[in-house]
């Protein structure tokens, strides 16, 4: 099936008023809940860690073993966290998912919370998208009036309440302990880990946090069988996902198809790299993933298949960039975000982001000393692996891919300006007068 699209999340997204509870009933939907509340809680949790699914959110962790961690024993009330924080730069899933489907996430989290025993669930939306968040409570409030939601769920005797919880706009925020501490009113910043939040985690109870698409998969397993999701991807990547493809491209948009597909293949349904212009690097899943390059164009898109090639499958945004592109520029860009978005918890993040950007600006400027390329590998290797958390390691990946693959275009910033080897205007997608003159 590998090289076919497979649209499963993405299958109601067409029809009138998809948002809609009718229109999701309408197209299966809340199928796979009515099957969960039939069947013990434990078979949940083994149905869907045999299918195979594993985290959607970056890490790739399997998602019904991680469901098993929660403590049944412990007396304290157990949470269900859905990360919707969705700010890696590149990666655009989640949130065209809950404003084309929510009920998808709804369902999923009615069938997530029963196996886990928790009555009460939060979904974490990142703070600037706020019609998403509205379009979240609206299917959250139709759950509540068709008895999917509340006390005694379709007379199962099994209560569930969500609350919906808008972020203020952090990237750290999606950092799963940093989101439990926004959560809990307090600033995000990564927890000391152990204790893991499946044993202590929102109020120092056992607490699952998936990312949205990790749950919203949940339902199609439930009503189909771990026999049809296993039929989809590799041996060790299970399944379906959506890859997003942006930048340079003919078609950008949501893909979703089987794991293990390529770029290359990709690329086809996507109408191919814009006209006359050819593919100079890409990202697999946002930029905190080594960039690769047109020799990797049949590397599987799989947690396997991309970490042999030196990178990783992230968040499966694909950015592409086409010859016209300064990857020094490009590097810079990500970089500012991430400088920006440090939480300022440890020092070699905090000031290690600080100087990487000093570097880089003069890279851009063409005024970077002889010897620059070796400073800026230094710096990355002091802030790499001895920060807190993985937002330090996807600022240096950037770097050090970057450098890895193109050091002579990093060399001719000891001499030459990015913008003169390579102007704004052929890169930018858009009109420069509509961006106020700065790509
Ligand atoms: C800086 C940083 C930002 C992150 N942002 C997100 C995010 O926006 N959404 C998300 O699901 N996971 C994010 N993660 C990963 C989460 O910590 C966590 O691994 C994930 O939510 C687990 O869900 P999964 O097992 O379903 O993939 C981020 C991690 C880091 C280090
Ligand atoms: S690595 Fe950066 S973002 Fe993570 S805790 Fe340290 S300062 Fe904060």
């Amino acid at each position: 099936m590998i090289g076919t699209l497979t649209p499963v999340l993405s299958a109601n997204w067409g029809a009138p008023q998809s948002w809609k509870y009718d229109a999701y009933v309408k197209q299966g939907g809340y199928e796979g809940a009515k099957k969960a509340l039939k069947m013990p809680p434990a078979d949940v949790v083994g149905l869907v860690k045999d299918a195979g699914l594993r985290g959607r959110g970056g890490a790739g962790f399997p998602t019904g073993v991680k469901w098993s961690f929660v403590p049944q024993d412990n007396p304290n009330p157990k949470y269900l966290v859905v990360n919707g924080d969705e700010s890696e730069p590149g990666t655009c899933k989640d949130m065209p998912l809950l404003l084309a489907s929510p009920h998808t996430l709804v369902e999923g989290i009615v069938i997530s919370a029963y196996a886990i025993n928790c009555h009460l669930a939060f979904v974490y939306i990142r703070g600037e998208v706020l019609h998403v968040h509205r379009r979240v409570q609206q299917a959250v409030k139709e759950a509540y009036d068709k008895g999917w939601l509340g006390k005694d769920i379709q007379g199962s005797g099994y209560d569930l309440d969500i609350i919906v919880h808008a972020g203020a706009g952090a990237y750290i925020c999606g950092e799963e302990t940093a989101l439990l501490d926004s959560l809990e009113g307090r600033r995000g910043q990564p927890r000391l880990r152990p204790p893991f939040p499946a044993v202590e985690g929102l109020y120092a109870s056992p607490t699952v946090i998936n990312n949205v698409e990790s749950i919203a998969t949940v339902p199609s397993i439930l009503a189909n069988g771990k026999e049809w999701f296993q039929s989809m991807g590799t041996e060790k990547s299970k399944g379906f996902t959506i890859y997003s493809l942006s930048g340079h491209v003919a078609r950008p948009g949501q893909y979703e198809a089987p794991l293990g597909i390529t770029l290359r293949k990709l690329l086809e349904l996507a109408g191919g790299v814009r006209d006359g212009h050819e593919l100079k690097y890409w990202t697999p899943g946002g930029s905190s993933t080594p960039m690769l390059t047109p020799e990797h164009l049949d590397v599987p898109l799989d947690y396997e298949g991309l970490a042999a090639a030196g990178s990783m499958m992230g968040t499966k945004a694909l950015q592409i960039f086409d010859e016209t592109t300064s990857v020094v520029r490009t590097t810079l860009r990500w970089v500012e975000f991430y400088k920006h978005e440090s939480c300022g918890k440890c020092t070699p993040c905090r000031e290690g982001t600080w100087w990487l950007v000093q570097l880089l600006r003069q890279f851009e400027a063409g005024t970077a000393p002889e010897g620059g390329v070796d400073k800026l590998l230094d710096v990355a290797g002091i802030v790499n692996g001895k920060s807190f958390c993985a937002l330090a390691g996807g600022a240096c990946a950037c770097v050090t891919s970057a450098v890895k693959h193109f050091r002579e275009e990093f060399e001719l910033g000891y001499t030459t300006p990015a913008w003169e080897a390579f102007p704004y205007e052929r890169s930018a997608l858009f009109a420069m007068d509509s961006l106020g003159g700065r790509a």
